[in-house]
């Protein structure tokens, strides 16, 4: 499947408007939101992809005017690529970057994009993770954490509440290890339910990437933690994303995680500024 989104076409129509001629014929473009290029050919009528789709400048237009949104091509046809959740009552879509793009769930982007791009961001939780042996990414999202993960070397298991989140997922060129990778099991379901049903110490490395406060609450919960106490090896690891540790917001949320967390067996609860979260140890 092509999905393309403003940072691909928006510069391909500027060059086409100031010159047709000189640019019909053959140009590369990314048809897989930047991953990879091929060579595609561009005439009066629209943009040619190697595999026979064709984008109209009409289309090409539309999703140039869209910066929020990234587009999938079939057929001839361009829709967006986003889902209404029944089950969250909450709209989720794929929002393009320079690089990987990110998912918006109520229009609140997942990763961090000001001043980096989601992969960036994802590295920065891997290097504080530090994930090996058995790893649970509680909020799989994109996916990006668990592919990563799974890249370090770890056997991990990924599991998301929302199946939207999952179909746009599966529509994302860049989430594609997470449906191939064989070190990665994935799961539709609340993690809060999942780690009820897992025994005491089996995972040697907990990612925690929960949306926002304001979005999942509990998984921000003094229940939630002492569960997440409860599954972890003695000698294991839990990364909980916060979000800026350095801003107002981000320093009170971080106090009060801290506290619970401490409250649910961690001993050591240690500040990563650069990953926008903390480490806990018990
Ligand atoms: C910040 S995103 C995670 C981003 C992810 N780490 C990545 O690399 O793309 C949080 C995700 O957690 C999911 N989520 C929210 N509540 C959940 C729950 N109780 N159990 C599992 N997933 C949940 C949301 O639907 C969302 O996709």
């Amino acid at each position: 499947m092509i999905v393309l989104s403003h940072i691909q076409i928006a510069p391909l129509l500027r060059s086409f408007r100031k010159s047709v001629q000189e640019h019909s014929g053959g140009v590369s473009l990314s048809s897989d939101l930047g991953l990879t290029l091929v060579t595609a050919v561009l005439s009066r009528e629209g943009v040619l992809f190697p595999d026979g789709e064709r984008l109209t400048w009409t289309n090409a237009e539309v999703i140039a005017d869209d910066e929020v949104a990234c587009f999938a091509l079939e057929s001839g046809s361009i829709r967006k690529i986003q889902m209404f959740s029944s089950v969250t009552n909450r709209h989720c879509s794929l929002m393009p970057t320079t690089g990987a793009p990110t998912l918006l769930i109520a229009g609140f982007p997942m990763h961090r994009i000001k001043g980096t791009d989601p992969q960036r961001d994802t590295m920065e939780k891997i290097k504080a993770a530090r994930p090996t042996g058995r790893a649970l990414d509680t909020s799989m999202g994109l996916g990006y954490t668990a592919i990563h993960a799974a890249r370090a070397g770890a056997r991990v298991t990924t599991i998301e509440l929302d199946p939207a989140v999952v179909e746009v997922a599966g529509q994302n060129p860049w989430s594609r290890e997470l449906f191939t990778h064989p070190q990665i099991e994935r799961i539709v379901g609340d993690s809060f339910d999942y780690i009820e049903s897992c025994g005491d110490g089996v995972f040697n490395c907990i990612l925690h990437d929960p949306p926002t406060m304001q979005l999942a609450g509990d998984l921000y919960s003094g229940a939630y933690y002492r569960e997440l106490a409860r599954i972890l090896t003695p000698q294991g690891r839990l990364f909980h994303y916060i979000g800026d540790l350095k801003s107002q917001f981000g320093a009170r949320i971080a106090r009060g995680v801290t506290e619970r967390l401490k409250a649910a067996g961690f001993k050591r609860v240690v500040p990563v500024p650069q990953a926008f979260g903390i480490n806990a140890f018990k």
